[in-house]
């Protein structure tokens, strides 16, 4: 990767536990992500993946200043965003914009589309000056597959891939660098999810744009990221190229997760391993020792209850190379082939 865009280090977000009503008490917190790292490049697609309740969104909003950091840098271009303010975090936050999950409740009803989508230039005039807007929004508009005469209509009079549509040319009005996208397809039919995803691919080329995809299931991502970063319970247990995790993965949960990946060919999957993972995914309020998957992880041993295992290459395959050698957050790391090569799964 040349000069990361973005760069993410120890990335925490712990939210206060508290009892009472008059005399307010902090009881613990709910580590809703405790400890994240990453870096993404100019025009680069990095997927997060990873279970309900995970810290995926969590991570999200703290890129885009929803959220405060409760420790950590995010750099943009270098420079740490989390202490910035004024102007200058103005002009940063223009350059890091969100696309929603839910296209149903994001878009305000009672506004119309060209509205919703011109609503970032209320904020920045600079990019886009009254007199220019209407055309602006009509071309993006065009931009993503709708007609640019829709520019008067309000969003219940669309469709679900639509409206998701909607959202994207809002995402894109202010020409961000980055797209952080918080699960922009779950909410959406299986049939138009593809389409919703090829819009995003197309713009990305176009518009050389560096998205963060968070989805909760690995087979959405593939098909669009370059990287990909599993979390569980606030971190990252595993990171590499789309190949080095699909096709070598060597944390646990990844295996597990993968196995249960849709693949369409029969024959390939009577012949593939499930994984079916036992209990239930710990509470952010209390995160086990050593290890935070061990409570579910069907290799935990004595040590992993101690010691907290890095993100970092296993020593296992640190000489030997290979797409194996990507960081994963295992002390008995090994490689498992869950998915079959040829039946990879994507939408
Ligand atoms: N404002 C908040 N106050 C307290 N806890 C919170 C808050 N926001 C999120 N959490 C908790 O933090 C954890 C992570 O939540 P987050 O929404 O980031 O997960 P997620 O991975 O996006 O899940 P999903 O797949 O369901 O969207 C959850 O346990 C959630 O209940
Ligand atoms: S460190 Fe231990 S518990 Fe954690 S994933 Fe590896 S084998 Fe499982
Ligand atoms: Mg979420």
């Amino acid at each position: 990767m040349t000069e990361p865009l973005l760069e993410v280090s120890g990335l925490v977000k712990h939210y206060p536990l508290t009892r009472g009503i008059v005399f307010r008490k902090q009881v613990g917190a709910v580590k809703a992500v405790d400890g994240v790292d990453f870096a993404l490049g100019r025009g680069e697609t990095l997927g997060i993946v990873g279970e309900s309740g995970c810290g995926k969104s969590t991570v999200a909003k703290m890129l885009v200043h929803l959220e405060r950091p409760t420790a950590g840098a995010i750099r943009y271009k270098g420079e740490d965003v989390t202490r910035l303010s004024g102007k200058a975090l103005k002009a940063v936050r223009r350059n890091i914009q969100m696309v929603f999950q839910d296209p149903y409740t994001s878009l305000n009803p009672r506004m119309t589309v060209g509205d919703i989508i011109g609503e970032p230039y209320e904020i920045h005039p600079e990019i886009a000056p009254k007199g220019e807007r209407r055309r602006r929004v009509q071309d993006l508009l065009d931009v993503v597959g709708l007609n640019p005469e829709y520019i008067n209509r309000y969003p219940h009079q669309f469709s679900g891939g639509q409206r998701q549509r909607i959202g994207i040319a809002r995402g894109l009005a202010l020409r961000p660098e980055v797209i952080v996208a918080d699960e922009p397809v779950s909410a959406l039919d299986v049939s138009v999810q593809a389409q919703v995803v090829n819009l995003m691919d197309r713009l990305q080329s176009e518009f050389d744009l560096a998205f963060v995809f968070i989805a909760h299931d690995l087979s959405i991502v593939r098909h669009i990221s370059d990287r990909v970063g599993v979390m569980y319970l606030g971190r990252i247990v595993e990171t590499g190229t789309d190949t080095q995790i699909y096709d070598h993965p060597t944390h646990p949960y990844t295996q597990a997760l993968l196995s249960a990946v849709p693949v369409p060919d029969p024959e390939a999957r009577a012949h593939r391993e499930r994984i079916i993972l036992t209990g239930d995914v710990p509470s952010p309020t209390n995160i086990p020792s050593g290890c935070r998957f061990r409570t579910r992880c069907w290799k935990a041993r004595e040590r992993c209850a101690t010691e907290v295992p890095l993100l970092a290459v296993p020593e296992a395959f640190r000489t030997a190379g290979g797409p194996a050698a990507h960081p994963s957050a295992c002390h008995f790391a090994e490689e498992k082939q869950v998915v079959p090569p040829e039946t990879a799964p994507g939408p």
